[in-house]
């Protein structure tokens, strides 16, 4: 895709870090952009950052497949169109097995993984349609082991 002027891509979990630059750096080249977040608060905040009228947010909880349906076609709606989707919505829980709990494994479990499922599930068939692209963030973790990372690392229970 070389000329990205007008294209539109979702970008989950643009409302802070990684996602949030993405989004300002492809907003710079001229993309039409859709941020999601867990919260009004948060997605409010992503989009008073970014200040642009060819931004839109919506509320969206990558654990749960009508959420990403529900934003995949406000998208639509929107802009008649979805061209780059960039599954970037991700947790970290930091921990040694003894001190993890179910609750934040499981967490990580539907974010980092069933989430990008979700995502691309509701995504698919416009991204077919438009010969679009769907990019995923994944993490070094994933394929590291890191003895006690949690030393070096803040435990992120955002
Ligand atoms: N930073 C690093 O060094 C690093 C290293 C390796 C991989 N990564 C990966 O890069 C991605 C971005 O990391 P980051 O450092 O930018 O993280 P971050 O600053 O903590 O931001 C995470 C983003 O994900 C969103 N999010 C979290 N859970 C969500 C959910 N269930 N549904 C929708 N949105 C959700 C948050 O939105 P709300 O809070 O608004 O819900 C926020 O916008 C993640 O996938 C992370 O695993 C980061």
């Amino acid at each position: 895709m070389k000329d990205l002027k007008d294209k539109v891509v979702y970008i989950t979990g643009g409302t802070k870090g990684i996602g949030l630059g993405v989004a300002k750096t492809l907003l710079g080249a001229g993309m039409r952009i859709a941020i999601s977040g867990r919260t009004d608060a948060s997605v409010d905040e992503g989009l008073k950052e970014l200040n642009n009228t060819e931004v839109i947010g919506i509320v969206s909880d990558v654990c749960r497949i009508e959420d990403e349906m529900n934003a995949v076609n406000r998208i639509v709606e929107k802009w008649g169109q979805l061209d780059v989707v960039l599954a970037n919505a991700g947790v970290g829980n930091f921990a040694p097995i003894d001190e993890m709990t179910d609750k934040q494994w499981h967490r990580m479990i539907d974010t980092n993984l069933n989430g990008v499922f979700h995502t691309l599930k509701a995504s698919v068939e416009e991204l077919k349609r438009s010969k679009g692209y769907y990019m995923t963030l994944a993490s070094l973790a994933g394929t590291n082991f890191f003895a006690s990372v949690r030393a070096t690392m803040p435990l992120n229970l955002g």
